[in-house]
């Protein structure tokens, strides 16, 4: 029964793999490690948090020693990590915490994991002496100082299970930095997916991001999670870690906090108030539905090529402008007002400072390596999402009471 470490769980797309996992993995042992920032939320995985296959701990990636003693109580084979700041708007305003979580945070879990598989690699008997670290200093099942369980079951004693240890980086795509927009009315695309929509699938350019592409980073968010991906494939390099990297693009549904342009759109619309569009809305973001990106991920930790990257996408390229109408008139639908009736909510606002004009994904060597496609059409993802947090007025209510109404002043207040 392998153990598997996933960080991030408790946010948006990590509570997807959680479930996906928990679920389709009886016979794994989850252990869904985060620290619960504005991000996370626990409401966000109550229907998976019995089950007998699942831990949750508080823990902060960055507390190396508690990661060290973690991996080795629960013997871990495998590492799905998620956990991130993640939001372009706030590293503008404070890219400390992003170099802090994003880029040392995933150096502690990498040299946790190092040095835990290697001194497991050589224990007594097998290959001599043991390596001296931090782990090894760790008497077996103690727990970390500051490990917090919230789950139920016991971890398994099966540390020689035939399961491939990997340690599984998510990234995005936006470390590749902003695309040129060559066709700004767009043109007939190379490429299609089940994710693009029938109607509306354009490019707006015929250069799109490849796995080979070098990397150029343009906000302190895209900045370290580049660095991050570089320490990962460093550790590949230099200590032969078992690593995949995966750069996905914008990512919608369900349990996204609504500090993203989707959720935090369709709950302005809801309560009439204004929609702060950034610049003249041009904008073009490559847009996935969260349980596709869930599946990819499912498929690559169990047979994506170790030391290789993919990119995951859908080719569904969309304007800004374009997705904000779609909202509009799905939600008014929904609600039973007539079509269209929020168009005026629409506020053209100061633009981001750098924003990247344009994000577009190529991900056929994930198509044609591992069959992986999307399995949504966006019109369809799109309703599906609209109605979920119609639906959860509760869940939204819960993260948008406490400091979120100090979040939106401060980031829209003087826009
Ligand atoms: P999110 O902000 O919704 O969730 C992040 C989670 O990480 C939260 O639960 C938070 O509590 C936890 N976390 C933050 N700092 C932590 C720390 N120091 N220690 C432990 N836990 C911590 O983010 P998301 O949108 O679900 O993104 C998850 C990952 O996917 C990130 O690495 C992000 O870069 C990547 N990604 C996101 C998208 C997207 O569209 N959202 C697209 C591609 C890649
Ligand atoms: P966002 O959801 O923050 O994702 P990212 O910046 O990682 O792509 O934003 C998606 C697009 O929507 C991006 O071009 C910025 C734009 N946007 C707005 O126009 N207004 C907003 O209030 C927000 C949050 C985003």
């Amino acid at each position: 029964m392998p153990n598997i470490l996933i960080t991030g769980g408790a946010g948006f797309i990590g509570s997807h793999v959680v479930r996906l996992f928990v679920n389709k993995y009886p016979d794994y042992r989850i252990v869904n490690l985060d620290k619960l920032t504005y991000a996370g939320n626990l409401a966000n995985l109550k229907d998976i948090e019995y089950k007998p296959n699942y831990r949750f701990v508080r823990m902060d990636i960055c507390d190396f020693e508690g990661v060290c003693k973690l991996m080795r109580e629960e013997r871990i084979d495998g590492i799905i990590h998620l956990a991130a700041e993640s939001h372009v708007d706030r590293s503008i305003k404070d890219p400390f915490t992003f170099a802090r979580t994003n880029v040392m945070g995933t150096l502690s879990l990498l040299q946790a994991a190092k040095l835990y598989w290697d001194e497991i690699s050589l224990a007594p008997g097998e290959s001599g002496e043991k390596v001296a670290s931090p782990c090894s200093s760790l008497a077996p099942g103690e727990p970390g100082e500051k490990v917090a369980s919230g789950g139920q079951g016991e971890a398994s004693e099966a540390s020689n299970a035939p399961f491939r240890r990997l340690f599984y980086h998510i990234s995005t795509d936006e470390v590749y930095g902003a695309l040129q927009m060559t066709h700004p009315e767009g043109i007939e695309p190379p490429f299609s997916t089940k994710a693009s929509s029938a109607e509306h699938h354009l490019a707006y350019g015929e250069k799109f991001f490849t796995e080979d592409l070098k990397y150029q980073p343009h906000s302190p968010y895209s900045a370290a999670k580049a660095s991050s991906d570089h320490f990962v494939r460093a550790f590949h390099d230099t200590y032969g870690l078992p690593t995949i990297v995966t750069n996905c693009s914008n990512n919608y549904g369900p349990y996204q906090f609504p500090e993203k342009l989707i959720p935090l759109f369709i709950n302005n619309i809801r309560h009439r108030k204004p929609l702060p569009v950034y610049g003249r809305g041009e904008n073009v973001r490559d847009w996935l539905f969260v349980e596709d990106h869930a599946r990819a991920i499912d498929m690559i930790f169990h047979n994506g090529a170790v030391g290789e990257t993919y990119n995951i996408g859908g080719f569904n390229e969309w304007k800004n402008i374009d997705i904000v109408k779609v909202l509009i008139n799905t939600v008014d639908r929904l609600l039973g007002r007539p079509e269209g009736a929020d168009l005026d909510l629409i506020t053209y606002v100061t633009d981001r400072a750098g924003h990247d004009l344009r994000y577009a994904i190529d991900s056929s060597k994930l198509q044609k390596e591992l069959g992986w496609e999307p399995s949504l059409q966006f019109e369809e993802g799109i309703e599906k999402t609209v109605r979920w947090y119609l639906d959860n007025q509760d869940w939204m209510d819960n993260v948008t009471s406490g400091d979120y109404m100090k979040y939106y002043e401060d980031m829209y207040g003087n826009r």
